[in-house]
């Protein structure tokens, strides 16, 4: 079985590649490579080799919220697990931090209802969460659905 490692700058051109080919799909947001490069902490991937065939983020909101974003899969290893491992990884990580709620935006809300998220309207997320919608070519018309997971903690 394939892991979830951190990403590492030298993913950042495959990963730009894979989470574009779905947005031009319509099927995700696009990131521009700036945004990847800043947020490459953010990142977990799945090599195969030296190919990148899965990425996916938690990002940190603020003290008690964290987003999973940019989830991708290349087509040819889809339905083999990896997209639900890349999402335990992100869950993993929020808990690991001491964050209780995760949210995202997605146009699969049935794959994040999988591991314990829920609909939510998109304006009962926190206003902290729209600064980036402002960046968005689709803002203010998100047609996003907005998911929130609550995490056990431990101490
Ligand atoms: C959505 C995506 C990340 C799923 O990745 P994947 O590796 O194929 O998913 P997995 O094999 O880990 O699937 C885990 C489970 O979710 C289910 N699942 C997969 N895609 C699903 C979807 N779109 N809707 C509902 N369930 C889905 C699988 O059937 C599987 O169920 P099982 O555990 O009962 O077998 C992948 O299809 C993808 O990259 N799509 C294009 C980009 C995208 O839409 N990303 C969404 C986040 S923005």
């Amino acid at each position: 079985m394939k892991i979830v490692e951190k990403a590492r700058i030298k993913d950042v051109a495959q990963m730009h590649q894979l989470v574009n080919s779905f947005a031009d799909k319509g099927e995700m947001l696009a990131r521009p490579l700036s945004e990847l490069y800043e947020n490459i902490r953010d990142y977990f991937v799945v090599r195969d080799g030296e190919r990148v065939i899965a990425c996916g983020a938690l990002h940190v909101s603020w003290s008690d919220l964290a987003e999973i974003k940019s989830v991708a899969v290349a087509e040819d290893n889809q339905d083999k697990g990896v997209g639900a491992r890349l999402v335990e990884a992100c869950l993993g990580e929020a808990r690991e931090l001491g964050i209780p709620t995760v949210f995202c935006l997605t146009y699969k809300p049935a794959f994040f209802e999988r591991f314990g998220f829920s609909q939510v309207d998109k304006m009962e997320l926190p206003r902290k969460v729209w600064t980036e919608c402002y960046r968005c070519p689709k803002f203010p018309n998100c047609d996003e659905v907005a998911l929130i997971c609550h995490l056990e903690l431990g101490d």
